[in-house]
């Protein structure tokens, strides 16, 4: 099996299906070329549009890229309440699942939000989706920055969770600045660290600073090597009582959600009745409060990465791919650009034939 297969649950598969008895729950464009009359479409970073390139008036203003701006659509919808930590309580006291999903830019943001998930995580898993990393443990401070910044842009209801990278949270010390900087500068609601009684101090330390944490317990990538690789936790009764040991801390020292990572369901399910804070589950069965999945993965972007615990509901590798082929092909054949995606020159035309009418 390859490093990158490893990756997250690679040992979750089979071994949390029997024991998934638990009873269920109650139940409860991308942008178009063309932007809003009079609305300046120039990004911050300044490529999103080139005014200076409009062709013609025939042909409207022409954009360089695709922006994560509000479709017509969206901006027709009447404005959803925004998902703040009072409603995922009352979600979690409803039997409301809370759903949730990674999310690392903002044209995906901008699909995840109008697709209602409650929850977006710009979570360390970018170190494997989009860095093409083995771990999570290479990703730094500076990337969650940028991706959630990235991802802020594209949201407009859902809460936005940023991860805190490995050893940017091993003191209370360490870790006020640096989720500070995510809040202010990354522009999330809250953030998310691993580790249960150890890290309760901080999760404290940050709360009382009015820093909303989301911890993460059971399977926590960042311990890949500490934990022997990516097992499933809380197996056996002193691996149970420290997970509820953990569970517990994280609970008391003021954080609002917690993901269980990687353990077994009916161990989730006892967690998450004894918790009153939700509880996000990520293989870890469906008696959890909510479930996260890393998008790319639920997108089929990754179609080798197949461990039990992921469903597949799309298949965009695979389109992806259909979809690059026939580009390909199209250019080399000379078929694309046709006529309909090449732009005229009216005045010139005009000229001519002005010309052409002289005696
Ligand atoms: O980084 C991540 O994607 C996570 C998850 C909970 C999926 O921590």
């Amino acid at each position: 099996m390859s490093d990158f297969e490893h990756r997250r649950l690679a040992g979750v598969a089979g071994q949390l299906s029997s024991l998934a008895d638990l009873p269920p729950k109650p139940q409860s464009t991308r942008a178009t070329s063309q932007r809003p009359n009079g609305r300046d479409s120039t990004g911050p970073n300044g490529l999103v549009r080139a005014a200076d390139q409009q062709d013609s008036a025939a042909d409207g203003p022409v954009a360089v890229y695709s922006v994560a701006g509000p479709t017509a659509d969206e901006g027709a919808k009447k404005p959803r309440k925004p998902v703040r930590l009072p409603t995922l309580q009352r979600m979690k006291r409803d039997g409301t699942r809370i759903t949730a999903v990674t999310c690392y830019d903002a044209t995906f943001a901008r699909l995840v939000d109008e697709a209602g998930i409650d929850v977006v995580l710009v979570g360390d898993s970018l170190g494997n989706v989009v860095q093409g990393q083995d771990s999570t443990l290479p990703v730094t401070l500076d990337d969650i920055l940028y991706h959630s910044r990235a991802v802020r842009r594209g949201l407009r209801r859902a809460h936005l969770v940023a991860d805190m990278p490995f050893m940017t949270y091993h003191s209370p010390e360490v870790a006020l600045p640096n989720a500070a900087r995510l809040m202010a500068e990354g522009g999330a609601h809250g953030v998310k660290l691993e580790g249960g009684v150890e890290v309760a101090a901080t999760i404290s330390r940050l709360v009382s600073c009015g820093i909303p944490v989301m911890a993460h317990i059971g399977l926590t990538p960042q311990s890949v090597h500490a934990m022997g690789g990516h097992r499933v936790q809380g197996r056996g009764n002193e691996a149970r009582t420290r997970l509820l040991a953990d569970a517990l801390a994280v609970e008391a020292a003021g954080a609002y959600a917690v993901v269980l990572e990687g353990i077994p369901a009916r161990l989730a399910g006892e967690l998450t009745e004894a918790l009153r804070i939700p509880t996000i589950g990520i293989g870890a069965g469906a008696g959890c409060d909510g479930q996260i999945l890393v998008l790319y993965d639920m997108l089929g972007l990754n179609p080798e990465f197949t461990p039990k615990f992921l469903k597949r509901f799309g298949e965009l590798g695979a389109a992806t791919l259909t979809a690059l082929r026939a580009y390909g092909d199209e250019v080399r054949e000379g078929s694309f650009p046709g006529v309909d995606h090449a732009y005229n020159d009216p005045t010139t035309e005009l000229e001519i034939a002005a010309l052409k009418a002289l005696p």
